[in-house]
């Protein structure tokens, strides 16, 4: 207020002393002198007039509609061209009394046009410069991306926007430019999301590999943890498959650094989990090898070991089949086996568990059991060439053993108790499907295991 004041009231003062000495004494000041005397008092007034304007327009209006300060390259703007048209004004009207009107336009064109060519370049990035301050695409610490830089905004003036890159160098853009080019901005504060993309082998299943990277990106510094990051399959690449890590940060120039750890830890991941990082393979088998026998194969044997119904079989047999088994891998919510299906294998559950599924009154699927590691499942088909009895389903993530029909025609060969435990089991579970429908008396169970048990010998050709 008292910047415009102060130079108002003096001026209005000083005009007023002005105008009474100019008619009480006319003669005291020559005519030439009192010419400028006017024109300095009114140079005067105008400041005043100026900052009067400046203030109602920024600190009143401007403030009020955009509920912010006004961008000081306006201020100055609008100053400048006050200025010049009271300068105009105060020459044109106090000196310069003969100037023709005309001469004085041709002039002053002919000046604009010299001027405007001259500064055609500085014009343009100040007139970008000046939208930039309006619009206020970018603020002070927000990274942009400007063709293929990448930096920090450091300060943006009415000529020029600085960046300061990761490699600590500033980028100076003329304002022209980041007002033509296509402009990415990420805010700071922001949570803005990013991909990286990370391989995996093949071999290893998305259950494995998705959670491993999920969970050592959300502890990676700098990654927002308002989200968490999200893991997903990009693509099945030829040598690996591509996942594609997204994760969100609040200030996206530490994106290199994140991405770089992130990397980092993943290596060390897969080198505690035994995952090899895939690189394009080529085979080359120059002589047969004896095969090994891997940790898992021991496994398998210990799986099949555990099955009841095996029990009558030798260790040498039991061998036989964990390794003629063929080995299978099911995604959680998997179907295994569709009811109806014609079957000639049955399963052994190596790792997770299944669901045995018929459908309900509503039609709905309902579990009719549940089976866990060590159980097996799809016996019924293959033993009494009926069609599948029900759906089988996988609750999680699932490893089975498939034992094929010529495998297990070997093992009824050479072991009838086989047929026998078999022959139960399948009696039970029969019976397991028929409470479904009723329940049945005892007796009716033992002649139907009896049934049972010729049927599947009957199947398999035994005696
Ligand atoms: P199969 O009929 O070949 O295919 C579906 C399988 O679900 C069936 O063999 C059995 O192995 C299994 N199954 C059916 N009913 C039961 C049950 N009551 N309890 C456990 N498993 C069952």
């Amino acid at each position: 207020m008292k910047r415009i004041v102060l130079p108002l009231s003096i001026s209005v003062v000083l005009l007023l002393v002005y105008a009474a000495l100019r008619t009480l004494l006319p003669t005291m000041l020559g005519e030439t002198v009192s010419k400028y005397v006017l024109a300095v008092l009114l140079l005067g007034l105008s400041v005043g007039l100026v900052r009067s304007i400046s203030f109602v327009l920024f600190d009143v209006i401007f403030q009020r509609r955009k509920k912010r300060e006004a961008p000081a390259l306006l201020r100055v703007l609008l100053s400048v061209v006050l200025y010049s048209i009271f300068l105009i004004l105060i020459y044109k009207l106090v000196l310069d009394e003969q100037g023709g009107g005309l001469g004085v336009i041709a002039t002053s064109t002919v000046v604009s046009v010299i001027i405007g060519l001259a500064l055609q370049d500085t014009l343009g990035n100040f007139f970008a410069g000046l939208s930039i301050h309006i619009e206020q695409p970018f603020h002070i610490l927000d990274a942009i991306r400007i063709g293929n830089v990448i930096g920090r905004v450091e300060a943006v003036t009415w000529r020029t926007t600085t960046i300061r890159t990761n490699d600590n160098t500033t980028i100076i853009f003329p304002n022209s430019t980041v007002a033509r080019e296509p402009l990415e901005v990420y805010r700071f504060n922001n949570l803005n999301r990013r991909i990286l993309h990370a391989p995996a082998p093949y071999r290893i299943a998305p259950q494995r590999v998705i959670p491993l990277i999920r969970d050592t990106v959300a502890s990676i510094p700098n990654v927002a943890s308002e989200r968490s990051p999200v893991v997903r399959i990009g693509d099945f690449a030829d040598s690996s498959i591509i996942y594609e890590v997204l994760y969100w940060t609040k200030d996206y120039m530490w994106v290199p650094d994140i991405d770089a750890q992130i990397r980092q830890h993943v290596w060390y991941i897969y080198r505690r989990s035994d995952i090899e990082i895939p690189f394009p393979i080529r085979h080359v088998l120059i002589e047969q090898q004896e095969p090994l026998v891997s940790r898992e194969e021991a496994d398998y044997d210990q799986v099949i070991d555990s099955v009841e119904i095996f029990a009558p079989l030798s260790a040498e047999e039991k061998d036989i089949v964990a390794r003629s088994a063929i080995k299978s891998i099911y995604a959680p919510g998997e179907l295994i086996i569709r009811r109806g299906d014609p079957g000639d294998s049955m399963f052994v559950i190596y790792r997770g568990n299944v669901e045995v599924q018929l459908p309900g009154r509503d039609g709905n699927m309902q579990p009719v059991a549940k089976l866990k590691p060590g159980n097996f499942f799809g016996e019924m088909a293959l033993l009494t060439g009926e069609p599948r009895n029900a759906d089988v389903v996988t609750s999680s993530e699932v490893e089975t053993l498939e034992i094929r029909k010529g495998v297990l025609q070997q093992l009824l060969d050479n072991n009838a108790e086989l047929a026998e435990a078999l022959s139960q089991t399948i009696a039970e579970r029969q019976l397991g499907l028929d409470e479904y429908a009723r329940a049945m008396p005892e007796e009716e169970r033992r002649s139907k295991e009896k049934k049972i048990l010729r049927r599947i010998q009957k199947f398999f050709g035994l005696k």
